[in-house]
């Protein structure tokens, strides 16, 4: 079996997207500083494209949760390994995220940081496959909605690779004969 990667979405799209979406913040954010959470490891590689083209003041913090599912889906059970370096009360949060896919690692997050006392949380993420949500959760700010296929590139991985992709891909096995 040999896995071939077919484009999804273009470094190119991918860059347009960011810098559209990144305007809309920093509209939105006007005379505020918005302190980034990224949700590691998926997640830093949107976070660095997307706070290069923010123009209000960001400050940026790392979280890591691990969530004991199948493999392929994330489970109810969701934990944090890597906490935050810094106190979230009185900033203005936005997560950033990869994707969204059930919802729960969000739901679970989004919680956790508004137990914080936060002035705000918000979230914005690459990626958004809706039709396999299974818990209510929306983000603020979406780049691209996508199918039910499994996407790898821009942080997002199979089996730990294809991080370092500069676009979006889909990942392919083909049966030798
Ligand atoms: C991915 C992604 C989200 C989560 C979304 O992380 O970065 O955190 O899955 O899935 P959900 O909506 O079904 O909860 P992953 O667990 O693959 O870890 P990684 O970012 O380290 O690859």
């Amino acid at each position: 079996m040999s896995e071939k990667v077919r484009t999804l979405l273009s470094e190119e799209i991918i860059d347009k997207r960011i810098c559209q979406i990144a305007e809309q913040i920093s509209k939105d954010y006007k005379g505020k500083e918005i302190h980034l959470i990224c949700v590691l490891k998926g997640g830093v590689f949107f976070m660095c494209e997307l706070a290069k083209r923010i123009s209000v003041p960001v400050s940026m913090d790392f979280m890591a949760l691990s969530s004991y599912g199948n493999g392929t889906e994330s489970s109810g059970s969701i934990t944090v390994k890597k906490e935050l370096d810094e106190n979230i009360e009185g900033k203005d949060v936005l997560v950033v995220e990869d994707i969204v896919d059930s919802g729960r690692t969000l739901k679970f997050l989004l919680e956790e940081l508004k137990s914080r006392n936060p002035a705000s949380v918000h979230l914005c993420t690459l990626l958004d496959k809706r039709e396999r949500r299974v818990v209510d959760i929306q983000a603020d700010y979406t780049c691209f909605e996508i199918p039910d296929e499994f996407v790898v590139g821009y942080g997002l991985d199979y089996a730990q690779k294809y991080r370092n992709l500069p676009y979006i891909g889909v990942v392919e096995i083909e049966k030798e004969d």
